[in-house]
């Protein structure tokens, strides 16, 4: 006898009152993608969503520096309650991890994913923006299979060889039938309606959400989120 997965089901009531799942990707390292998705959480917020940030990236989770974020923990409460900061509710692997590098296959990525899926209490949300980690692996997917809400905001860059990774993503997430929201091309010379423009000011306003979200690539990200129809809620 197979025994049946309670997992999708926990997942999917802990899900319930998430309206919308952003998953920001990228099959490129060093692409911008933490910046993105840290940057996207904290512009969702202060126009007065209600909005959740999840750092997935177990190799190299980031969110926390770019937030500025210390000395903040989960709670435990029936499951695993997510601090609040800067009016976001921030969930890493790096809470689990201690800054340390996880000796962690495949698999067991896989797994503590699900299992942090399974666990954490993010309660109504507007928005849940998941930093996912490079590429498409079993843990990547497994967060597509069990997030059954999420859209892929993909970001690339200018250069040729991003793009074709960007064509080959796109085949696989509409194999998938994983939806796409929008991709952005990310340290691009010149504003446009999908393109973030390389910031040098970027890099100073690591760890600080005020200067961050008043630097040039946090306005071209609020011009394309708005875009994409992640729009401000009317009072
Ligand atoms: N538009 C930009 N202008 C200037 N610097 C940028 C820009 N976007 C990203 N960076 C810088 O590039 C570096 C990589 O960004 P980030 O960590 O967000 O990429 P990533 O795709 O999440 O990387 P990883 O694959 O390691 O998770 C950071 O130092 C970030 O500050
Ligand atoms: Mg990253």
């Amino acid at each position: 006898m197979t025994a049946i997965d309670p997992r999708p089901s926990v997942i999917a009531e802990r899900l319930s009152g998430v309206k919308r799942i952003i998953a920001v990707t990228g099959w490129k390292g060093g692409i911008g993608k933490s910046v993105t998705a840290t940057t996207l959480a904290l512009l969702l917020a202060r126009q007065g969503h209600k909005v959740g940030l999840f750092d997935l990236d177990f190799a190299g989770a980031s969110d926390h520096l770019i937030l500025g974020a210390k000395g903040i923990f989960p709670k435990e409460e029936k499951g695993l309650e997510p601090p609040v900061y800067e009016g976001v509710k921030f969930m890493s692997v790096v809470f689990f991890s201690e800054n340390k590098a996880v000796p962690l296959r495949g698999a067991n990525v896989s797994d503590a994913i699900i299992e942090l899926l399974a666990i954490t209490q993010w309660g109504e949300l507007d928005f849940l923006v998941l930093d996912m980690p490079p590429g498409i692996n079993d843990a990547a997917l497994d967060v597509m299979r069990f997030a059954r809400k999420a859209e892929v905001l993909a970001v690339t860059t200018p250069s040729l060889l991003a793009h074709d990774v960007l064509a080959r993503s796109m085949d696989l997430y509409k194999k998938l039938k994983v939806p796409v929201l929008g991709v952005l091309e990310n340290m691009a010379d010149k504003a446009g309606p999908r393109k973030l423009r390389r910031d040098p000011a970027l890099e100073k306003a690591l760890g600080r959400p005020e200067k961050l979200l008043g630097t040039a690539f946090a306005k071209d990200l609020a011009r394309a989120a708005a875009r994409l129809g992640l729009k401000p809620r009317r009072a």
